[in-house]
């Protein structure tokens, strides 16, 4: 099997997974939060080294307050215990999007994990919370503007590479596949800068009933894909 350096996921579905089951959209997030945790060990045995999951929008605000706390608790509780977890599976964790804009104790919390796992040379879990894709392009402009006004850095040394540097992913090679699950085929203002090149797969599986044995099907039909960048076949 040719496996994905990096798999980029879309965890969609949590809401109509649960109203399917005639439970509270929460409780299709709860489940979801327990299949990322599967997914990233199943990635980690399948020889991913990168894998990174869109969790919380700079949209997903906008939800009803109670999903809003809901999702942040989980994201909370996911970086106030994971740390053994991380460090005996030797994973490194980093957040992707506007951290400024999270609860002060979250904050700290991903701070803490980012830093004590920093140095874990196994499979790197990236986790996109308060994140859009065009937001983080803005950031990334704002801060080569600085540098160019702070004569650290010339306008015309600003490189497609150093625009890669400058985004929240920056230094992280980017996605070879991009997974979206429950039937939705758009791309949401995840990753755009870095999905330039990459495959897309859809499934019509929601996000709390995927394992493994899905995971294994989109990197199938990822080996059968040809990869040209541009360029053309032998
Ligand atoms: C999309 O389903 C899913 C989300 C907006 C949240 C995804 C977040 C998690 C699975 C928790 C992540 C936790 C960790 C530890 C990384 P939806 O609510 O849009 O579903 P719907 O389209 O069926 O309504």
């Amino acid at each position: 099997m040719m496996v994905p350096q990096h798999v980029a996921i879309i965890m969609d579905g949590n809401g109509r997974w649960a109203k399917k089951r005639g439970l509270p959209r929460t409780m299709g997030h709860t489940r979801g939060a327990q299949v990322v945790e599967q997914i990233l060990e199943d990635a980690d045995d399948l020889g991913i080294r990168y894998l990174t999951v869109y969790a919380f929008s700079t949209e997903n605000w906008s939800r009803p307050a109670a999903e809003v706390k809901a999702l942040m608790n989980l994201l909370r509780t996911y970086m106030k215990t994971s740390l053994a977890k991380c460090a005996k599976n030797n994973v490194r964790v980093r957040v992707l999007g506007d951290k400024t804009k999270l609860a002060p104790d979250l904050q700290a919390a991903i701070a803490n994990l980012e830093k004590e796992t920093a140095g874990n040379t196994g499979i790197t879990f990236q986790i996109a919370i308060n994140y859009g894709a065009r937001d983080e392009i803005v950031r990334a402009v704002r801060k080569l503007a600085a540098d160019v006004k702070d004569g650290r850095t010339d306008a015309d040394a600003i490189d497609e590479a150093a625009l890669s540097n400058a985004l929240d992913t920056g230094g992280i090679p980017d996605p070879d596949l991009l997974i979206r699950t429950c039937g939705e085929e758009r791309i949401s203002n995840f990753l755009l800068w870095q999905i330039a090149y990459a495959e897309l797969y859809f499934t019509d599986k929601a996000w709390p009933d995927f394992d493994r044995a899905e995971l294994e099907k989109a990197i199938e039909a990822y080996g059968k894909r040809e990869r040209r960048y541009g360029g053309l076949s032998e």
